[in-house]
């Protein structure tokens, strides 16, 4: 120990990716534990802006050792192009779960092919519910499957079969040895190497791709992810037992965003939107989709605060609010006549909530976070302090702007992942 995990409080998308670039210096180990190539970490080294899909963000950061963990689907050629493409040393610093599974082009193919059908989510394309769909069936290819040429070929007759796909066949096979040189020297038990490495107190931060309303068991299904992106699938995503858990920070931006389709109580259409959309520059890291944008949802939150146990929160964002009149924040929904505070899990009760909204004083001037709180523009610390009284919950990290370096610690416990003194 000691452990930290970060996790995403809304639809994604919150700034994950920075928030684990400021901590991950303070790390040994940097975990991925779900998701894949759906998600997109936009990171800033520099001036220059590096989006990484499956590779956890410490990567970024020399000599940390990066895990992508059981819980994770890959796909190969994806994960070979995103490490020639950052051309950052990775050898002996990255390990690939033996049980994590494989992605190949056929579940992409199914993915379009349901996309196109009456049942649309707007996800990334990425085939990342067929190959979960795969594990859960228990005809996927784990990693260690794909690095044995007889079991991979196996295994791929049976899926080619089932799934009508023979004309992809020849393709993934003339791939197929590239891809394995590519994976082999990173192949790990990863489980083995996380429950030694907490023995010996290394530092480890878990970093989840997506956010609590993307979750397969908790989000707003089935307008959701394949995983499980709440703390909770640390767990069963890295091998990690709970009582190996010291601290859980939620990321939360300061509004909501979404990307694909399904419900969305607090969206905000027309110029409104547009303004945040740009400031926030919210376009799909993985896809360049505009983002849906909408004002902050208490009632949303409060659910992921928890399922998730959140000790603290990151606020995200907070600079993009700058001009905006009045701020919004929503505190309850009504439906049907009826107020209600708890996150509904019919997709019929939730499509039909309206937004009860308290508002605030905007503010104009720049934030300046990294000089503190008592220099900020006082609406913006009238909106910080609103938020953590309605959401019952300390905000531990302010952040603004894209760097790291633009990020204001209030609660110095976060920095060493929950243990005094920091
Ligand atoms: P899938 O994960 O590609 O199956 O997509 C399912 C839903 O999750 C879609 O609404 C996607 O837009 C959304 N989604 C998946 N990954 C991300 C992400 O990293 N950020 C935001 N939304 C995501």
């Amino acid at each position: 120990m000691p452990t930290l995990v970060i996790a995403g409080s809304q639809w994604g998308d919150e700034g994950k990716g920075k928030i684990v670039h400021f901590l991950g210096n303070r790390a040994d180990v940097v975990v991925r534990y779900q998701g894949g190539p759906n998600a997109g970490h936009t990171i800033i080294l520099g001036d220059k802006p590096f989006v990484l899909h499956t590779l956890p963000s410490g990567i970024v950061l020399p000599g940390k050792i990066c895990v992508i963990s059981n819980g994770v689907v890959i796909d190969p050629e994806i994960l070979r192009s995103e490490v020639c493409a950052l051309n950052i040393p990775v050898k002996n610093r990255l390990l690939i779960s033996e049980s994590a599974h494989i992605i190949l082009p056929y579940h992409r193919q199914m993915d379009e092919r349901r996309e196109r059908s009456k049942i649309r989510l707007g996800t990334t394309l990425r085939g990342i519910g067929p190959a979960y769909a795969d594990k859960v069936v228990r005809i996927g290819v784990r990693v260690v499957d794909f690095l044995s040429p007889a079991t991979f070929r196996k295994l791929l007759d049976i899926n080619v079969r089932e799934k009508k796909a023979w004309g992809q066949k020849r393709d993934i096979l003339k791939k197929y040895q590239q891809w394995r040189r590519f994976l082999y020297p990173f192949a790990a038990d990863t489980v083995l190497f996380l429950n030694r490495a907490i023995a010996r107190g290394k530092k480890i931060i878990f970093e989840s791709a997506q956010g609590t309303l993307l979750d397969l068991d908790f989000g707003t299904y089935p307008y959701v992810t394949s995983s499980n992106p709440v703390s909770g699938g640390v767990c069963t995503g890295a091998g990690v037992p709970p009582t190996a858990i010291d601290y859980i920070l939620g990321v939360m931006k300061a509004y909501t965003t979404r990307v694909g389709d399904g419900p969305f109580p607090t969206e905000i259409r027309g110029s409104l939107a547009a303004q945040l959309r740009e400031a926030g520059m919210e376009y799909g890291a993985t896809t360049g989709r505009p983002r849906r944008c909408g004002w902050i949802d208490i009632v949303s939150i409060k659910h992921s605060i928890m399922v998730n146990g959140f000790n603290s929160l990151a606020l995200t964002k907070l600079d993009c609010l700058q001009g905006i009149h009045p701020l919004k924040i929503c505190v309850a929904y009504v439906h049907k006549g009826k107020r209600i505070t708890r996150f509904p899990a019919s997709r019929e009760v939730i499509s039909e909530c309206k937004p009860v909204y308290i508002e605030l004083p905007g503010f104009n001037k720049p934030l300046c976070i990294t000089r503190g709180r008592s220099i900020m523009p006082r609406n913006a610390n009238l909106y910080v302090k609103t938020l953590e009284k309605l959401l019952g919950i300390k905000i531990s990290l302010l952040s603004s702007g894209r760097t790291r370096e633009e990020t204001f610690v209030l609660d110095k416990r976060v920095l060493n992942f929950g243990k005094y003194p920091a």
